[in-house]
């Protein structure tokens, strides 16, 4: 099997260190790069996940990395095709993502300036929260085209709202298609019209009161396994999430995945990251795919534009 390419992980945190983990899985790379500020804490996890690779199977090399506030250490990240930034702090029961911006913004401002100066031809994927906010400050402090700067959130929402539709129908979630839109927040779109179970349309399956259910147990994904754990956030799902879009990109695989992309004039939107279905490839996103939307979907995509439009112009000052 050939390898090739270098991934870098900024964030050794639970998100960070189980992306880096199926990343290295895939055997795809030469060598994935997991960074923290929290010295050794890298190192060690890079050190674990290695010794993993006889039972595992997997030849990828883990190497870990403590960056400082300098930016010293991401000298050895240089040269990165792919960086996944999940480096910020999770949310805590009843806080929402919003309340992250400040903490986050200031976080991922001086890991995008060192990922723009030690790895500028990269394709940035963005997972810190809230996601849409960060999405567009990494865009804006790197100064990468829009198309190499892609956040993570559709591919975890759609996941989520599959997995709920799988369990109330009774079938293998592999039979079952589903899709959001929007923001990964609190005008998230769920759009049960372009969803299926089996080929079928999901209202064919559901009935309409248990279909708006999962609808909002989807929005509300994250909140529910915060709530459960009391401290931290979800990882496994959103890892799988962000590694299955950093894949996407490495084997140009031109994928059409729901995903934070910029959008400049589908559905009549224009200048802002929004989830959206993008196909996704070696320069990160090749083009936005516009989805038939019924009215109520289309008018709530509108709503969620609006909603992080104005979050992401203040970001910028944060
Ligand atoms: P965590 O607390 O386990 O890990 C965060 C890590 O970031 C820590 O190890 C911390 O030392 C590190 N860090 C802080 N400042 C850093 C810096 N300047 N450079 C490098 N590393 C730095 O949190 P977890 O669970 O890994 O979550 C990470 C982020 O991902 C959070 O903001 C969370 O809200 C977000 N998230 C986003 C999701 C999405 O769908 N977009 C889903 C789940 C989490
Ligand atoms: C999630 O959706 C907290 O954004 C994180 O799990």
């Amino acid at each position: 099997m050939t390898r090739n390419g270098r991934v870098t992980v900024v964030g050794a945190g639970f998100y960070g260190s189980t992306t880096a983990q199926r990343l290295a899985q895939y055997d795809l790379f030469d060598s994935v790069m997991l960074t923290d500020i929290v010295e050794g804490k890298p190192e060690g996890l890079a050190l674990d996940l290695n010794q993993s690779r006889p039972i595992e199977g997997f030849e990828t090399k883990v190497v870990g990395v403590t960056t400082g506030a300098d930016g010293s250490g991401y000298e050895q990240t240089a040269g990165s095709n792919v960086v996944v930034i999940t480096a910020g702090l999770p949310r805590k029961p009843g806080m929402s993502r919003m309340d992250l911006i400040a903490t986050n913004a200031k976080i991922v401002r001086q890991v995008a300036e060192n990922v723009a100066k030690h790895s500028p031809d990269a394709v940035v994927i963005v997972v810190s929260n809230p996601l849409d906010e960060m999405t567009a400050l990494t865009a804006n402090v790197t100064g990468f085209p829009k198309s190499r700067v892609i956040g993570q959130a559709g591919m975890l929402d759609t996941a989520r709202f599959s997995h709920f539709v799988a369990e109330a129908a009774g079938v293998p979630v592999g039979s079952v298609r589903t899709l959001t839109l929007g923001s990964h927040g609190d005008t998230m779109v769920p759009v049960p019209s372009q969803c299926a179970v089996d080929g079928k349309p999901l209202a064919d399956v559901l009935s309409a009161e248990t279909i708006a259910e999962l609808v909002t147990r989807t929005r509300n994904g994250g909140a529910e396994v915060v709530a459960l754990l009391k401290t931290g956030s979800a990882y496994y799902a959103p890892s799988a999430a962000a590694a299955r879009m950093v894949k996407a990109v490495a084997q140009d695989a031109g994928e059409r995945m729901p995903v934070c992309a910029w959008v400049d004039g589908e559905y009549g939107l224009s200048g802002v990251y929004l989830g959206v279905v993008a196909e996704i490839g070696r320069e990160g996103v090749r083009s936005v795919v516009e989805i038939d939307l019924s009215d109520t979907e289309l008018a709530g995509l509108r709503e969620a534009a609006e909603a992080v439009r104005t979050k992401q112009a203040d970001v910028a000052h944060l």
